[in-house]
């Protein structure tokens, strides 16, 4: 049976406005829907925030991000979605190797100087902070909640943003229970 792919989103109140159009081309069945409206829904789900880092024959290198998800335990294996316009991005493809490492809330400079605010070059960034390398060669964060170094499995391209799902090579946890969490394009402390 031959399975559609849309998803349609709706603000409350909004009308009309992504009402199916005329069945076309393979996403082509609604509306589009203004990218802005996206991002602004998009910012409603609260999430984690993270430090992807890698190292590697591409050089050190760091972003933040928050569209990180488990994707099995059989094998162990995550995914994460990365602009592929980021110096990350390139640098993971070369490298094939990234970690992920999941902030508390005293991260929050840590957070920014990642994201590219204040315009610290990569050295600054990673001067920041503490940090120690993994089984794959990855810097992982000292006082990370918790740091998963993985090997690329599979990257997938969708739109801007490449789906990049590694297998698990090393884990480290702390104790910590308190989580930085984003949500509405601010930080928030969540406690266990
Ligand atoms: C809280 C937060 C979450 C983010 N999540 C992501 C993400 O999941 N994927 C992504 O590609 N960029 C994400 N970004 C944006 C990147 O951090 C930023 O674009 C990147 O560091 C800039 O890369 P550049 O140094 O190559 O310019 C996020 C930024 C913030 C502040």
């Amino acid at each position: 049976m031959a399975s559609k792919t849309a998803v349609t989103i709706k603000a409350a109140g909004s009308g009309a406005g992504n009402a199916p159009s005329k069945a076309g081309a393979p996403g082509d069945s609604y509306a589009p829907l203004d990218s802005a409206h996206f991002r602004e829904a998009m910012s409603r789900i609260v999430t984690a925030v993270h430090i992807l880092t890698t190292d590697g024959p591409a050089g050190r290198l760091g972003a933040t991000v928050s569209a990180v998800c488990s994707v099995s335990d059989d094998p162990p294996s995550i995914l994460v979605c990365v602009n592929r316009a980021s110096r990350v991005h390139a640098a993971i493809l070369k490298n094939r190797v990234y970690c992920v490492n999941t902030l508390q809330p005293n991260h929050q400079a840590l957070s920014d100087a990642f994201a590219g605010r204040g315009n610290l070059d990569m050295d600054a960034r990673f001067a920041m902070a503490d940090w120690t390398s993994l089984a794959t060669g990855c810097p992982g964060l000292k006082d990370a909640s918790l740091s998963i170094d993985c090997e690329v499995f599979s990257i997938t391209e969708m739109g801007t943003h490449s789906v990049i799902i590694g297998t698990v090579a090393d884990v480290r946890m702390s104790d910590e229970d308190r989580s930085l969490v984003y949500i509405r394009r601010g930080y928030h402390s969540v406690s266990k």
